[in-house]
């Protein structure tokens, strides 16, 4: 039986991803796409990868409308939009997937740190489920609210949890160095993002105090064995550089081996092995020669498989573990139809199954 769905914001480019992968989903019947902007204009005006594939046309926003022909709504908008307009769709009986960072922390001080607000609804913040297929399956399927987990976020998260989760990693000094594609920062044009600015460069934006900082940290501490005699915590250290791609994270992380386990690269392999051997589009690339040996952008683009890997550094101690992956796909629209998939209890990787493309 298909569901109903809907997106708001379909005109950014998160939306339009959304559309690209649920216009394809056996089980979806995508029948509302919202704009403020372009009311009346076919969705192939903007995206025209759609022309004669997709009549949709853009709607304005409306509880009523969405009541009427949806049962499960994507939001799309900014942060700062979902948090004032999730709840009235709550109230009329929709589950709500919200691509947006409006849900994603559980404590509304730290949201007011990084997103320099007040949340408008702090309640929700407990409601909401994480939008981490791998690390809240269970949660995601009695999920009304899911709040996708953010790109850059995502590839720090499936790169180190594992090691968390195995306890093998001293978790309080972790560096993060992540390189981003164009399309991370959205569809609307602004000074850094015009080409002569943007091309041909390696353009380091946030060294510190990046807000998906506050999402690592919530995510990996709750990774920590609880029978733990230490105080852990988790630290990270996050920046970001956008990089001359349209789409693609690359994140690498620099982490230390505890101190009182000897360094051993058969144990990370099992590690990885165990955590993304069930995992339908978690991939470990554990190959010691070839091109691809470590995991590249350029090999998931378009998809929803994200590739971990690592090398080991035993001048210090030190992984060196990288994760690559789509923003839009397995960083936000993927993501967000994986539970949308497991909310409906269809086969979890139904509609994003894909390969792609080689050589690109
Ligand atoms: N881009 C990524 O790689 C990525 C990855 C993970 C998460 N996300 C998240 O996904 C969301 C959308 O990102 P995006 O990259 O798609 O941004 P975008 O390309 O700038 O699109 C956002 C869309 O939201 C609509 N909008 C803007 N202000 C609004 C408002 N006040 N009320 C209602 N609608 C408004 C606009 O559509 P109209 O003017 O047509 O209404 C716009 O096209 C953001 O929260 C972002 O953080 C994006």
């Amino acid at each position: 039986m298909k569901i109903n769905v809907g997106i708001v914001a379909a005109t950014g480019y998160a939306g339009g991803e959304a559309v690209r992968l649920l216009s394809n989903h056996p089980n979806v019947n995508l029948n509302y796409i919202t704009s403020r902007r372009l009311v009346g204009k076919y969705f192939h005006s903007i995206f025209p990868n759609f022309r004669k594939i997709s009549n949709l046309k853009f709607e304005d926003f409306d509880i009523e409308k969405a009541k009427e022909k949806c049962d499960t709504i994507f939001l799309a908008t900014p942060h700062g939009v979902s948090q004032d307009i999730a709840p009235s769709l709550l109230e009329v009986g929709l589950k709500v997937i919200d691509l947006s960072a409006d849900f994603r922390l559980k404590d509304k001080n730290v949201y007011r740190k990084y997103y320099k607000k007040e949340h408008s609804i702090p309640k929700l913040l407990d409601d909401a489920v994480y939008g981490l297929p791998e690390l809240h399956r269970e949660e995601i399927k009695k999920a009304d609210l899911i709040a996708v987990a953010g790109c850059h976020a995502s590839s720090a998260i499936y790169g180190l949890y594992p090691l968390i989760k195995a306890d093998l990693i001293q978790t309080d000094k972790i560096i993060v160095d992540s390189k981003t594609g164009s399309s991370g920062s959205g569809a609307s044009i602004n000074e850094s993002s015009h080409h002569p600015i943007r091309s041909n460069s390696i353009r380091p934006y946030k060294m510190t105090g990046h807000r998906h900082t506050a999402e690592i940290e919530q995510e990996l501490a709750r990774l920590i064995p609880s029978n733990k005699s230490r105080d852990y915590k988790v630290k990270i250290g996050f920046s970001a550089h956008g990089v001359n791609l349209v789409r693609g994270i690359l994140s690498t992380s620099h982490v230390f081996f505890r101190e009182d386990i000897e360094l051993n690269e058969k144990i990370l392999i099992k590690t990885y092995r165990a955590a993304y051997k069930d995992e339908p589009f978690m991939r470990f690339i554990n190959q010691k020669t070839g091109l691809f040996r470590l995991p590249d952008p350029k090999i998931i683009i378009g998809t929803n498989y994200c590739d971990v890997g690592f090398q080991l550094d035993d001048h210090m101690n030190r992984i060196v573990v990288l994760c690559a992956l789509d923003n839009l796909v397995k960083g936000t629209a993927g993501n967000a139809v994986q539970c949308m998939n497991i909310i409906n209890n269809f086969p979890e990787t139904m509609g994003l199954e894909f390969v792609g493309f080689f050589p690109l």
